[in-house]
């Protein structure tokens, strides 16, 4: 129903497509405002991945609260899918850690999850144990071969400052100018990597394999964050996003 509805934002659709080679599905509003906007941002997204999903299907995801939304906006599905986390222990608050959707969106579809059990901070002897785990490496196999990804976006900053970075880091990021953030990478707006949240479980080049990757952010504060990670995003990324980042990322407003 979203494509006759939001039709008036094709040209900056074409825009966007035009300047990254990224496709885009734009939805009406602001969500910095407008939590309702969200949640579409999420229906949305659940829709596109509804359609493209198939039986046995395996499907990565990242934390978040616009990821929430997309669990909330799933249906029951009459395939065997498997939702695993994209990648353990980056801070977060454990509403919104990639665990806690994967496990909400496997509920939602009748699926099947796996966590990963990682702290957010081992040292790096704990890290070499861990990844000898069997139940880790089953995890971390289950990730490396999932056909979909699904993932948000976030200003660099906000993140740092969400997951309780250390000021050590958070300087480090403003001198290196770190804009965006996915999966625990910071950007730079050149689309640099200046510092990465050292957990396990997919790294950035792993994308190049996939070919269903959807991102979703929205927000017309995280238009510079979306961006800078579009200058290195696989160009088959479907970008589900919103009209205040949208016409904030190509200076419609
Ligand atoms: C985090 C992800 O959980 O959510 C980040 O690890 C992402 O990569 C962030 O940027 C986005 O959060 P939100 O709440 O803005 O959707």
């Amino acid at each position: 129903h979203y494509l006759t509805l939001y039709s008036s934002f094709n040209h900056i659709e074409e825009e966007i497509f035009n300047r990254y080679g990224v496709k885009a599905h734009i939805v009406r509003g602001n969500s910095d405002s407008d939590e309702t906007v969200k949640a579409e941002m999420g229906t949305v997204t659940a829709e596109l991945l509804e359609q493209s999903l198939y039986d046995n299907a395996s499907v990565s995801v990242t934390g978040g609260s616009t990821m929430a939304r997309v669990s909330e906006s799933l249906h029951p599905l009459d395939k065997d899918i498997l939702f695993t986390p994209a990648r353990g222990g980056l801070g977060e608050n454990v509403v919104f850690q990639a665990n806690t959707i994967c496990a909400s969106m496997a509920n939602r579809t009748g699926g099947s999850y796996k966590v990963l059990y990682v702290p957010d901070q081992v040292s790096e002897s704990s890290y070499e144990t861990l990844l000898k785990e069997p139940a880790v490496i089953e995890v971390l196999d289950a990730i490396r071969h999932s056909d979909f990804i699904i993932h948000g976006i976030g200003d660099a900053l906000k993140m740092a400052q969400r997951r309780k970075t250390s000021e050590e880091v958070l300087s480090q990021l403003k001198h290196h100018h770190a804009v965006g953030e996915a999966f625990g990478y910071y950007f730079d707006s050149k689309g640099e990597v200046v510092h990465r949240v050292k957990t396990i479980g997919l790294q950035l080049e792993d994308l190049a394999t996939k070919t269903n990757i959807f991102a979703v952010a929205g927000g017309a504060s995280k238009a510079e964050a979306i961006k800078a990670y579009l200058e290195i995003a696989p160009k088959n990324t479907i970008l589900i996003t919103d009209e205040g980042a949208a016409k904030a990322m190509i200076n419609l407003e």
